[in-house]
């Protein structure tokens, strides 16, 4: 525990990449982080230095039902990672079809995850609706919905304020309390991006969690297997990826024993 799901209506709007820094930010904090991939893209190990060649993962795996604690590395930045694994056409397929048979098949392990309570675990999801996040928005203390401050972004609004990017009716509704906003690659110097971010910020409230500038260099240490507090640790996007770790943080209520730092998984 805890959970803290990234999750979008959108694909492209930063979800992996606020995904590993946020699981960076936290670990550099002192907390116990295992960061999982459920995203079939299996590009979050990407931002974890692991060998390209290393393709095997946990939900690639999940129809044969694996022991997860076989399958989680520890990377050099100190955040543990549980990578998705490659997967082809068919295996997404049978993996589909395993979770919508036997949603256990995921929650079971998920279980066994969540009940140490020396981790926070950062869930990165593919971007719509899927079976995992299904699965995991109820078990979630925190779903993360990204979005770029752009027009189609804001036309998802509704979606994201009545949850039905999470299920229909009552599980929306359930989940609503646990929904935060993140708002990614504001350009200060857009007259869109300031004027959508001020919409989106004047409708969500205090569901907005944080909102994170365009930067170059988020991109660029991807390609370097960095991060951006190592990379450019000044810049405005540092200091809002601080802050929204700090909201993150705020808003899970963390005890500081509840998160100490151990060498071991
Ligand atoms: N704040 C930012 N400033 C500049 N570039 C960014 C920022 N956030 C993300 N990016 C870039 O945007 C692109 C999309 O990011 P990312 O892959 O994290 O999105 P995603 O939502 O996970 O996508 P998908 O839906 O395909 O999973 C990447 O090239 C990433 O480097
Ligand atoms: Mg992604």
């Amino acid at each position: 525990m805890p959970l803290i799901c990234f999750a979008s209506p959108k694909g492209g709007v930063g979800k992996t990449t606020l995904a590993a820094n946020v699981a960076d930010a936290l670990q550099r904090r002192g907390r116990r982080v295992l960061a999982i991939d459920f995203d079939a893209q299996n590009a979050l190990r990407l931002h974890f230095a692991l060998p390209i060649t290393d393709t095997s993962g946990f939900m690639s795996q999940l129809p044969q039902r694996p022991d997860w604690r076989t399958l989680v590395r520890r990377t050099s930045s100190g955040v543990f990672l549980l990578p998705h694994g490659a997967t082809d056409v068919r295996g997404a397929l049978n993996l589909a079809q395993a979770l919508d048979r036997e949603p256990e098949l995921l929650a079971a392990p998920m279980r066994e995850i969540l009940a140490d309570p020396n981790l926070v675990v950062i869930a990165d999801t593919p971007p719509g609706a899927s079976h995992a996040l299904s699965i995991l928005a109820p078990m979630s203390n925190m779903v993360c919905a990204v979005l770029l401050a752009d027009a189609t972004s804001a036309a998802l609004v509704p979606e994201i304020s009545n949850g039905s990017f999470l299920g229909g009716g009552t599980i929306a509704n359930l989940m609503a309390g646990r929904l935060r906003v993140i708002l990614n690659g504001i350009e200060p110097k857009s007259r869109l991006s300031r004027a959508v971010s001020e919409m989106l910020t004047r409708h969500l409230g205090p569901r907005l969690l944080g909102a994170i500038c365009r930067e170059e260099m988020m991109a660029e240490a991807v390609a370097a297997q960095r991060f951006l507090l190592d990379v450019a640790p000044g810049s405005q996007a540092a200091l809002d990826l601080q802050e929204t770790t700090t909201a993150i943080e705020a808003a899970l209520g963390a005890a500081p024993e509840l998160f100490a730092a151990r060498g071991a998984m």
